[in-house]
């Protein structure tokens, strides 16, 4: 297993080109089975997840090759059995389920493997796919949906603004029979870029970024050239790289709007920010005040981004807070914050972070991707050395996380571990 091996407290300083965005690609992947013929994906990011994604749509029938950062996937004729080890390992693989119950009336998938961020059900896509007609049974860990006759568009209102659920439903529905509403919609920038994808493809959707979205039905779709979003929490990770090193440096390609909340805390903490086209500057202030955020689905504080902001609240003098409301275990890195030296109390679905602690290097273990990237930025805040393990989970959404690293004067390899966890 890989592993990150870092000599801490040093400010980082420089650009950082920020790569496209996982929770975009992925689901453009999952579109494009709606269509037929080539399509050519640019600003694809080289991250696992992509990998794992386009072994799915293989599996499926579909030709995938990743060259550089263009991805050309070929769809003409498709299954629907989706392979079991692969749905396990990657949940966004139930997004084939929208698009192989419009096009073949059938799709057969894994239940989602179990995540490190707890409970995340499916009942909001279920119910969104059975109102338009689907008939859904569960058999052991396998789900089985059937739409024979096609499915019918229908007036959904979600019980919680689902970011998978909206994407499973707006693609659904590109196929079916008469207009869908999705009411209580997601509104993330992802939205967005999955419309306008479809809508490339001859879809006719309406309404991204708002809590309504329309969707008129149409025949069949065609392919699209497309480029891939920025990556808005690969952005805001590389700020708080910045601001929990005392450090100063700019993202550049990204969308300030998409991560204006995450600004807004750096700002209250007293980080100097200036946003100019698709670039961020940041500077750190010599002293960090602390943050009070609580997550929300967009255009709230991302929880994606809670823990690297819990991370950087360790360097803040006084009492921060941060509280979780979209996952309801996402606070699993604290206690290896804690083998650091940080001073944190959890209660429920509140944390409390006490600064300004000096983190002490230790050995560390990432036990999910947006904790791996936490550990790491406290590894960087850290004095002396730190071994991050897991950086399996930390490949599944960064792109070469240490290389853009070693660029703003990171001190930071990859190590392979031997059985015994030593690095060889
Ligand atoms: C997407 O996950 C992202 N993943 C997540 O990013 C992100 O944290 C999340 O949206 C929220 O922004 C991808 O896009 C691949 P949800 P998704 O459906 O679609 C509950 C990362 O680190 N829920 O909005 O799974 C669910 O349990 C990942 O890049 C139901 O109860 O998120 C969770 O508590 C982590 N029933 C909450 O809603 C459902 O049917 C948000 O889930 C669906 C969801």
């Amino acid at each position: 297993m890989g592993a990150f091996l870092v000599e801490g407290a040093r400010r980082l300083q420089g650009t950082v080109q920020v790569s496209g965005a996982k929770n975009s690609a992925l689901k453009l992947m999952v579109a494009a089975l709606l269509g037929h013929g080539a399509f050519g994906l640019d600003n694809v990011p080289r991250i696992t997840d992509v990998y794992t994604m386009a072994g799915v749509l293989e599996s499926l029938g579909a030709r995938v090759n990743l060259d550089g950062h263009r991805l050309a996937i070929e769809v003409n004729s498709l299954q629907g059995h989706t392979p079991e080890h692969l749905v396990k390992s990657m949940r966004a693989s139930v997004q084939v389920m929208g698009p192989l119950l419009a096009r073949l009336g059938w799709v057969e998938v894994a239940l989602p493997g179990g995540c490190a961020i707890g409970r995340r059900p499916l009942d909001i896509h279920l119910s969104g796919l059975q109102q338009m007609g689907a008939s859904i049974t569960l058999n052991g860990e396998r789900l089985l949906a059937r739409a024979p006759r096609g499915l019918r568009g229908a007036d959904i209102t979600f019980r919680y603004p689902s970011v998978g659920a909206t994407e499973n439903i707006m693609m659904a529905a590109t196929l079916a029979k008469g207009e869908t509403v999705i009411r209580n919609a997601a509104r993330e920038p992802e939205i967005a870029d999955i419309q306008a994808f479809l809508n490339a493809m001859g879809a006719r959707i309406e309404g991204a970024g708002t809590p309504v979205i329309r969707i008129r039905g149409v025949g069949e779709l065609g392919s699209a050239d497309f480029a891939v979003m920025p990556d808005r929490i690969e952005a805001g990770t590389y700020l708080l790289a910045f601001l929990i090193t005392g450090g100063e440096g700019s993202v550049c390609g990204v969308c300030p709007d998409h991560f204006s909340p995450l600004l807004n805390a750096v700002r209250s903490m007293g980080g100097e920010i200036a946003a100019e086209g698709d670039e961020v500057y940041i500077a750190a202030p010599k002293k960090l005040r602390p943050c009070a955020v609580v997550t929300s689905p967009y255009p709230g504080f991302p929880t994606d981004l809670q823990p690297q902001l819990a991370a950087a609240a360790t360097q803040a003098q006084g009492r921060s807070e941060l509280k979780e409301t979209v996952f309801d275990q996402r606070f699993g890195y604290l206690s290896e914050l804690r083998k650091l030296g940080a001073v944190v109390r959890q209660r429920g679905q509140t944390v409390a972070i006490y600064g300004p602690t000096r983190l002490k290097g230790t050995r560390l273990q990432a036990g999910d991707l947006r904790a791996g990237a936490a550990l790491v930025l406290a590894a960087l805040a850290a004095e002396g050395r730190s071994l991050v393990q897991g950086a399996q989970h930390i490949d599944r959404g960064y792109e070469q996380m240490e290389h853009k690293l070693q660029a703003l004067g990171a001190q930071i390899t990859r190590v392979e571990l031997g059985e015994g966890g030593h690095a060889q």
